[in-house]
């Protein structure tokens, strides 16, 4: 297929796309690298506009917006959808998706952006939540649409876009049997609000029985989310404090204000809630997409994998205390070193926060089936995280 890569209302490139592989095969014309995806733009060679690597790129640019391989469940969704890889679905609907603005404008097609994007065009969900969502394997939905941003979600956890009284909200699941990691989400929310950092809003909903966290979109029409994964792709590796540090830096020459408070910030929450996926691609920049101005720090979300317990018992809890810091698993009292003043913390906003999450673990006792043990060592934890805190703010 003939296509121009668009980025909402400007052409990027225009290409020959090959849905049966999806791949690009060819480029014929680069219209404006400068609205590609950050990612592409560092990685584009003027002289050849061909260049076999450049393609590549582009083609795993694009496969990246799909469902990953590692996707939770994967094998009963593919057979709900009833294609054999996730693939098969990007470009479906333009591979439009609603953390960003690009899409594929069929060569000849009149077709616009407003016509289609998904943040004011409604969708079909409740089949592709059945599809994504529903623990039976029994249950076989088929989904009729596929004109849904549900084919362009990235991570590992069963999720699913859908629209509550106009406003798009991501739905997403515990892992396997595990269903703490909506908990974490609502957990986190809170200290955020508590402390004041810019964060995503985590409630708690539940879908046929099930615990889900619900979110609304944090993207809008004229912005895209772009990640640290891209926006450090570019710079030469060093070790993870000078990689941050450059990452800081190139924020702040971008214009973004407070950035480095910002991203300590998502630090502290991760020390507090021992957050162990802080990768690349779970936090990263707003960039105004009509203008290309970095805008802000996006706000903190994908808390999940957090107060991970390895086994505990009455006696003791073993945990692996261990985060991400860029390329480096670290310990988190090891990470929390690069908050240069944690005296701007009011660490007394989190005062009956630990009851708090308390009584939220057993509200829904009779969904998760938590016994009181487990649900007093993730208290003790998170109230042990608290003191550390307290503690290095005094030292
Ligand atoms: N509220 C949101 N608004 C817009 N885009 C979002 C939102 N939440 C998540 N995304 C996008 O969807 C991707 C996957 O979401 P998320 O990271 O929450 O899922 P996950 O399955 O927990 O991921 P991981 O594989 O990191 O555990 C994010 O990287 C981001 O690009
Ligand atoms: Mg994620």
């Amino acid at each position: 297929m003939k296509c121009t890569l668009m980025n909402k209302y400007t052409g990027v490139l225009v290409a020959e796309y090959d849905s049966a592989t999806s791949v690009f095969t060819k480029i014929y014309e680069v219209k404006d690298i400068n609205y590609a995806p950050y990612i592409l733009k560092s990685l584009y060679i003027e002289k050849d506009i061909n260049d076999a690597s450049f393609r590549t790129n582009l083609s795993e640019w694009f496969k990246g917006r799909g469902i990953p391989s590692w996707r939770d469940k994967l094998d009963l969704l593919l057979h709900r959808l009833n294609i054999t890889a996730p693939y098969e679905l990007l470009d479906k609907a333009f591979g439009l998706s609603l953390s960003d603005q690009y899409w594929l404008k069929p060569e000849g097609s009149n077709i616009s952006y407003d016509d289609i994007n998904f943040f004011d065009n409604d969708f079909d969900y409740a089949e592709f939540m059945e599809a994504s969502l529903s623990d039976n394997s029994k249950v076989i939905t088929k989904v009729s649409s596929l004109k849904t941003p549900n084919n362009t979600t990235d991570g590992m956890l069963k999720k699913a876009w859908i629209i509550d009284n106009g406003t798009r909200y991501l739905l997403k699941g515990g892992y396997k049997n595990e269903t703490l990691q909506p908990f974490n989400e609502v957990l986190a929310s809170e200290i955020c609000k508590r402390l004041g950092f810019d964060h995503v809003e985590y409630t708690i909903d539940t879908y046929k029985d099930m615990v889900v966290s619900k979110c609304p979109c944090f993207v809008t029409k004229n912005t895209e989310f772009v990640t640290c994964h891209q926006v450090i792709n570019d710079m030469k590796r060093h070790d993870s404090i000078k990689d941050y540090e450059e990452y800081i830096k190139k924020l702040e020459d971008n214009g973004i204000e407070n950035a480095r408070e910002k991203v300590e910030n998502m630090y502290i929450l991760d020390f507090l809630i021992m957050n162990e996926d802080r990768h690349l691609n779970n936090f990263g920049i707003i960039r105004n997409v009509n203008t290309l101005e970095w805008f802000d720090v996006a706000p903190i979300f994908d808390n999940g994998q957090s107060l991970n317990m390895e086994y505990f018992d009455d006696e003791e809890v073993h945990i692996s205390g261990n985060g991400r810091f860029f390329y480096e698993v670290k310990p988190f009292d090891e990470i929390i070193k690069v908050v240069r003043d944690l005296k701007r913390i009011d660490i007394s906003k989190l005062d009956g926060l630990v009851e708090w999450f308390d009584e939220l673990l057993h509200k829904y006792q009779h969904l998760t089936g938590y016994s009181d043990t487990r649900i007093n060592k993730l208290c003790i934890l998170l109230n042990r995280q608290i003191n550390k805190l307290k503690r290095l703010i005094e030292e």
